[in-house]
């Protein structure tokens, strides 16, 4: 995880601190992917030496507390951490330096041979202030280009030693006009702009700048000038990079929270319109089609992700089989290791992926597609190296998600896998043309049932938020469609307001779960209009033990559940519930999270995009 940031601006064009006051602000923006310390480098133009500062801590704190705008500077580096080699203090704060303060770097990854390499620099004079693994690049640097003149060179041969993931931006005394980059299964983008030039982990932190980047490839390494940009790939190739250029059609307003105290609450809010969006793009394009031809001609299909995005997987899974009778194999990303020897040529894997980034779902797809297996994927960033490495990339369009809790990307991955699991019923001849063209019409009400569902339900999830807010454990139980849906939920109430919140298939409660519900215990249900009186049955079952059971339910079932409390949502056909029901337990995480004091965007140990194994 981390975001690093990194620009350099031409002197005859751009006041002096124009440079620290980008970072700055590209900081706040790329927050989200880590915030435990922070810190910039910027080579002071009057005396040409380093000037770094860095603390623990957010961002607010430590930039106003060691001035971070009014550093003077053209060319700098920035990065927002979030550890994993030694604890968040003040020297661990990235950017480091060398022993003679010559060289800066910011790193996003993991060094995995960082004690060899640092046992070696030692012997060879080397002192070390901090317990990173990234601060043995700084000196590695400096030992190779202490041999040899050339910088880009030493940079060159420091990556080749160098063992495990990064995205690192590199400034040096030396060649003050440039910023140096390399980078290997971690994110990183050049930003391309007049009389300045940018590189960063994401996409938004640079839309106040330019619409015009080019993502970065494993292997690339390369510098940027505040005229040129110059990348070679692994062979040593010169890239031509104006044939790399992508222009994105996202605009800086889309990151800013419009008014909303939080981006969750503003990202929830979004969803009528972005599902539309989804559903406009998927409708005017051959994509799916395309798409459902592929899985059609192969011969199984495997779906893999993590976290949200996998619960969306799940639905995928569910509606494909319901459609079509053939079978999906679903993988939690981070487990490939488990099943990839079973793929083989003429199957298909289908990773999904809101950031397109996220390392283990990275690598399922990639031991898949070793294996010869064809690369399909769902996400929302084109250009996001899942979306490249894919055969096949579908977009999701939800618009940057800036929360960490993932919510608007959700339910567009869930719409797009409505509509190619309808498409893929079709050229299976599973259902007629006009049955397909019914149940795409239908989908095409997904956003305006997600605004009904907020604004019919947000006033009573926010009493429920009162009510569950000092509790310490819950349930979500539901069936069928139910399941994932409440997975989700849990997760989302979980991941911000730290209640334990667990999840089953509303049965299952009873093989165990069921031993821990007292008087009181929440247990809440996600009802769609299916296995309706076996649901019952479980209500039935929890009330007997003093639970307090509320379900959120389509307003036909109101009268009948039996819950203590009920959150109803519109009434919608089976391929709509997720639209219904989805929204309400988004807001009863994010209402429960403000409640207990919690901010919902940054909770605490979690990173947006996790690029770390
Ligand atoms: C969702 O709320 C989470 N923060 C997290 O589980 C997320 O869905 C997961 O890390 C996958 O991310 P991706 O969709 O960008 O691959
Ligand atoms: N390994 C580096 C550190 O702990 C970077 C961490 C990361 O990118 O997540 O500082």
């Amino acid at each position: 995880m981390c975001g690093i940031i990194g620009v350099t601006c031409n002197p005859s064009a751009n006041a002096p601190t124009r440079a620290s006051i980008i970072i700055t602000k590209a900081l706040k923006s790329l927050e989200y992917r880590g915030y435990d310390s922070v810190g910039i480098a910027l080579i002071d133009p009057s005396s040409g030496k380093l000037i770094v500062k860095k603390s623990d801590g957010m961002l607010d704190k430590v930039s106003k507390e060691y001035g971070f705008e009014g550093t003077p500077g053209f060319v700098g580096i920035g990065h927002t951490r979030w550890a994993t080699h030694g604890p968040p203090t003040q020297i661990n704060a990235h950017p480091h330096t060398d022993c003679k303060e010559e060289i800066a770097i910011v790193h996003n990854g993991i060094v995995k041979n960082f004690l060899e390499l640092k046992k070696d620099l030692a012997s060879k004079g080397h002192s070390f202030k901090s317990e990173t693994d990234t601060e043995i690049v700084a000196h590695l640097l400096e030992e190779l280009s202490n041999r040899n003149n050339d910088f880009f060179n030493a940079l060159k041969r420091a990556i080749s030693m160098v063992e495990g993931s990064y995205a690192i931006a590199v400034i040096t005394k030396k060649e003050p006009d440039k910023i140096f980059f390399a980078r290997k299964e971690s994110p990183l983008i050049v930003g391309l702009s007049k009389n300045l030039n940018l590189l960063a982990s994401d996409i938004p932190a640079m839309l106040d700048y330019t619409s015009s980047f080019i993502p970065l490839s494993d292997g690339e390494v390369g510098w940027i000038s505040p005229s040129d940009v110059h990348i070679e790939n692994l062979n040593g190739e010169i890239i031509d990079t104006k044939k790399r250029i992508v222009t994105v059609d996202w605009k800086s307003d889309m990151v800013r929270k419009s008014g909303y105290p939080h981006f969750m609450i503003k990202e929830i809010h979004e969803q009528p319109q972005v599902l539309k969006n989804t559903y406009d793009g998927l409708m005017s394009d051959d994509i799916l089609d395309r798409a459902a031809d592929v899985l059609a001609s192969g011969e199984r299909i495997f779906v893999t992700a993590a976290g949200t995005s996998y619960h969306a997987s799940l639905i995928l899974k569910l509606f494909i089989e319901r459609l079509t009778g053939r079978i999906v194999y679903p993988f939690i990303a981070s487990e490939y290791r488990v099943v990839e020897n079973l793929a083989h040529k003429g199957d298909v894997i289908i990773a999904v992926s809101q950031s397109g980034e996220t390392i283990d779902t990275m690598k399922g797809l990639r031991a898949f597609k070793a294996r010869g297996a064809i690369a399909m994927s769902i996400t929302n960033v084109m250009g996001s190296t899942i979306g490249r490495e894919s055969d096949f990339t579908i977009p999701m369009r939800a618009g940057p998600e800036i929360g960490v809790a993932a919510t608007k990307t959700f339910l567009t991955q869930t719409l797009v896998a409505s509509l190619l699991s309808i498409k893929l019923a079709s050229k299976l001849g599973k259902i007629g043309m006009d049955e397909e063209k019914t149940m795409l019409s239908e989908l095409a009400d997904a956003g305006r049932v997600a605004g009904e569902a907020i604004s019919m339900t947000e006033g009573v999830v926010k009493s429920m938020a009162e009510r569950i807010h000092a509790v310490q454990n819950m349930y979500f139980l539901g069936r069928g469609l139910g399941v994932p849906l409440s997975y989700e939920a849990a997760l989302k109430l979980k991941e911000i307001s730290y209640i334990h919140a667990e999840a089953y298939p509303a049965g299952e409660s009873k093989h165990g779960p069921i031993a821990l519900v007292e008087q009181g215990f929440p247990v809440f249900f996600i009802v769609t209009s299916e296995m309706v009186s076996e649901l019952e049955g479980n209500i039935a079952e929890m009330n007997a033990r003093g639970a307090m059971t509320v379900a959120i339910a389509p307003f036909k079932l109101k009268e009948r559940l039996g819950t203590k409390a009920i959150i109803a949502v519109p009434d919608a056909g089976n391929m709509l519930e997720p639209y219904s029901l989805t929204p309400p337990f988004q807001l009863l995480a994010y209402y429960t999270a403000v409640r207990r004091g919690h901010d919902p965007d940054r909770p605490r140990n979690l990173a947006k995009t996790v690029t770390v194994e």
